[in-house]
């Protein structure tokens, strides 16, 4: 996290609420899987969804990442930022025909996670290059909303229907360049990182998929969201990833490239929301520290029951306490934390809510009607970026046009 001083620094400078992302944390983050994975075989496409501020995705496109987009929206953000198609892949499901088309006109190349759209695809783009996404079956995630496999999810090709799924290509002369799973978001386990490549690479097998030219692992990699949380040991599990890639490239007889697509690993310890309290209730048995900003601005403690440190930026050595620390909306829930200890709060205290790079702004909403918060991104300390909030009159005006 961005340092408590210069965090008190940019919201006195610009208000609050305010995300600030540390770019060259992110950047840090990057350069580590290399260090991780150490092949030259390695791609990393960042899961753009994870969070699409610009000066962040400028700064991943100019050390060389690609892009993992999930929508037609996504996937012209990127081509518009300047990443080349060919360092795009488009993981989207539940796609309808036009979407689909699209972004095939656009060359970049479209990960296919049903049996339905191969089908379509064999029809409507005959000879086209495509990647098709399987279901690793392994179970992993930091929690069921966020597992992508298994029978109980909607995501990729079951394993099973490889046989299938050949035949469907075959019929419309498709050439799969790749195949893909992911596994989910915050992998508790190395083992199932480990399992899900094996499973994928059991089926990626010369007779069934000759021309491969990649192997997608997906996303997933943990960091931690608590003090007590140990960071995984991914110097072992990058050598063991490396190992396994590199004895499934000898029995395939042809060197593939790795492909992994990171969102939480890049950028959520980048990002940092600072609200201000403004209110200290004392209910009973409660005491509630309300803030400026609620959770369409940082949606994972009441979607996920997800847990971000909160730190009081104001106060840091204050006798602790045990707040609800409650947001502006209108909604029972809204709460950033429930009965966590952390020094005193007092009105007009800073508190810098940590691991909001990813999967916080991205998610965000003007729900009640208040804009998104204005975002800082600093590069070695410097403000590279600035995007204001929507004032309540631009929102407003927005609303009208409908
Ligand atoms: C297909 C795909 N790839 C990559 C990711 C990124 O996951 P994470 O942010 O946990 O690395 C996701 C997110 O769920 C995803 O659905």
């Amino acid at each position: 996290m961005t340092d408590s001083v210069k965090l008190q620094e940019l919201a006195k400078k610009y208000g609050t609420p305010l995300f600030v992302y540390d770019g060259a944390l992110m950047l840090e983050r990057y350069y580590d899987l290399f260090r991780f994975i150490s092949t030259d075989a390695l791609r990393v496409h960042y899961a753009l969804k994870a969070n699409y501020n610009p000066a962040l995705l400028a700064l991943l496109r100019d050390a060389g990442a690609g892009i993992d987009a999930v929508s037609p929206g996504e996937v012209e953000l990127a081509l518009a930022l300047g990443f080349d198609k060919d360092r795009i892949i488009y993981t989207a499901n539940n796609m309808t025909d036009a979407e689909f088309d699209r972004v095939m006109r656009t060359g970049v190349t479209v990960n296919i996670g049903s049996l339905s759209r191969l089908k379509k695809c064999a029809v409507s783009h005959p000879g086209s290059r495509i990647c098709l996404r399987f279901n690793p079956d392994v179970c992993d995630g930091d929690n069921a909303m966020t597992m992508t496999g298994g029978d109980l999810t909607k995501f990729g090709i079951l394993l099973d229907d490889a046989d299938e799924a050949k035949r469907i290509a075959d019929s419309g002369d498709l050439h799969i360049i790749g195949l893909h799973e992911h596994t989910g978001s915050g992998l508790q386990h190395v083992e199932s990182v480990l399992k899900s490549m094996d499973n994928l690479m059991a089926i990626a097998t010369p007779e069934r998929f000759g021309e491969l030219e990649f192997l997608d692992f997906g996303g997933g990699f943990k960091v931690p969201y608590r003090d007590d949380e140990a960071r995984v040991d991914y110097v072992e599990m990058g050598r063991q990833i490396t190992d396994k890639f590199n004895a499934f490239c000898e029995t395939y007889g042809k060197k593939l490239l790795m492909r992994f697509e990171p969102g939480k690993y890049l950028s959520a310890e980048c990002g940092t929301l600072i609200v201000e309290v403004n209110t200290i209730k004392h209910n009973r048995s409660r005491v509630i520290a309300g803030c400026n900003s609620g959770f369409p601005q940082l949606i994972r403690p009441v979607l996920y029951g997800a847990y971000h440190k909160i730190t009081n930026l104001s106060n840091p050595d204050g006798v602790p306490g045990v707040y609800d620390i409650c947001g502006n909306i209108c909604e029972t829930g809204d709460r950033f934390a429930e009965q966590r200890e952390i020094p005193e709060i007092r009105e007009y205290d800073l508190l810098a809510i940590g691991n909001a790079g990813a999967y916080c702004y991205s998610m965000g909403s003007v729900y009640n009607l208040r804009p998104m918060p204005a975002e800082a991104v600093l590069k070695d300390d410097e403000v590279i970026s600035f995007t204001p909030a929507e004032t309540d009159a631009e929102l407003v005006k927005r609303v009208l046009r409908k």
